[in-house]
């Protein structure tokens, strides 16, 4: 069976945390085997880090080291760098003279992502468009499946109604794609929100295996459970909801121990703690080895960018050719 397209990215904000490694990574590494391509989308950081430009790039490193470290295999995959392949800002031009601005306005994230981030001026060209660039990334590569969060579909929706419309008024050029959804649920952060840079609850990827004991050991745990002898309630600790991932095997034991008051949280977090620095402290040394050959990361995004763009090269050709320009 031939093999599928696959396109996924993310913004190199900051470095990625475990959030971003079991909500994205995890599930792109499925389709490694297909044709895949894993993008660090440094235009859309742009978008709302435009004052702050200055990290975007050292960000970009980052994130290529998480992505190595995380195991993505640039043998199989081609990981690129969005701003590296210029087709990916021509398309998004030529896609914002089709789209009408009603379809942006209307975008759920478009409002959401404004109050969340109040303290940044987000009225802009670039911030509305972000869609029009997202779905220029993947119509660029005519991608057959996109693996994301929940948070994305409306992007993709868009993306599709996009393609659709351009399809329509010139000729078929753009494939319709689908998302392919990531099916964890958010993973906390070590205080109990979801897991977020901007709330200062994260664990990196970057994060040795004692920075990784010292989160666990602030984790916040079952808010009721005020005594040694108080009777505890798993389904609300954060700490148990990270039992259930690392140390799967164990999970019941956990949850009836924390049931019945014969565990405590110290002892129950030291547990954990040893679980998850087994499954980070191979991401971390790997890290760390990459840390020291910076030139061979960007050896690596400059071969995978150079690839994306001969693909990128054609789907662009064929669209412009399509509108006439
Ligand atoms: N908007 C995506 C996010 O915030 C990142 C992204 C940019 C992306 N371009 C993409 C995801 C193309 C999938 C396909 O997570
Ligand atoms: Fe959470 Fe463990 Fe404490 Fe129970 S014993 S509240 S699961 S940390």
């Amino acid at each position: 069976m031939a093999k599928k397209r696959v396109l996924s990215g993310t913004r190199p904000t900051s470095k990625l945390h475990l959030g971003n490694l079991l909500g994205a990574l995890e599930n792109w590494k499925k389709f490694e085997s297909e044709d895949a391509f894993f993008m660090i989308a440094d235009w859309h950081a742009l978008t709302t880090e435009y004052e702050s430009h200055t990290s975007i790039r050292k960000n970009v490193l980052e994130v290529a080291l998480d992505y190595l470290a995380s195991g993505l295999d640039p043998k199989r995959a081609t990981i690129f760098v969005q701003s590296w392949v210029s087709e990916h800002a021509e398309l998004a031009l030529l896609l914002s003279m089709i789209t009408p601005l009603s379809w942006l306005e209307r975008n759920p994230t478009y409002k959401d992502q404004i109050q969340e981030l109040s303290d940044k001026e987000l009225h802009t060209h670039g911030f509305l468009g972000y869609p029009v660039l997202q779905a220029a990334d993947i119509l660029l590569y005519q991608a057959d499946i996109v693996p994301v969060g929940e948070d994305q579909l409306p992007h993709l929706e868009l993306c599709r109604e996009i393609a659709r419309r351009f399809n329509h008024l010139y000729k078929k050029v753009f494939k319709e794609p689908e998302a392919a959804l990531s099916k964890v649920p958010k993973l906390p952060g070590i205080d109990g929100r979801k897991m977020s840079k901007s709330y200062g609850n994260a664990i990196f990827l970057s994060d040795s295996p004692k920075e990784v004991d010292l989160k666990v050991m602030q984790m916040v745990t079952d808010p009721a459970r005020k005594l040694r002898t108080d009777k505890g309630h798993p389904e609300v600790c954060p700490v148990y909801f990270y039992h259930k991932i690392f140390n799967k095997e164990n999970e019941a034991v956990v949850a009836k121990e924390c049931r019945a008051a014969e565990r405590g949280c110290v002892e129950c977090k030291r547990e954990m703690s040893k679980h998850l620095q087994a499954f980070t402290k191979p991401m971390y040394e790997k890290r760390s080895e990459l840390e020291k050959k910076p030139d061979l990361v960007v050896d690596i995004l400059k071969a995978g960018s150079e690839k994306a763009s001969q693909t990128a090269q054609k789907t662009l050709a064929q669209a412009k050719e399509a509108v006439g320009i």
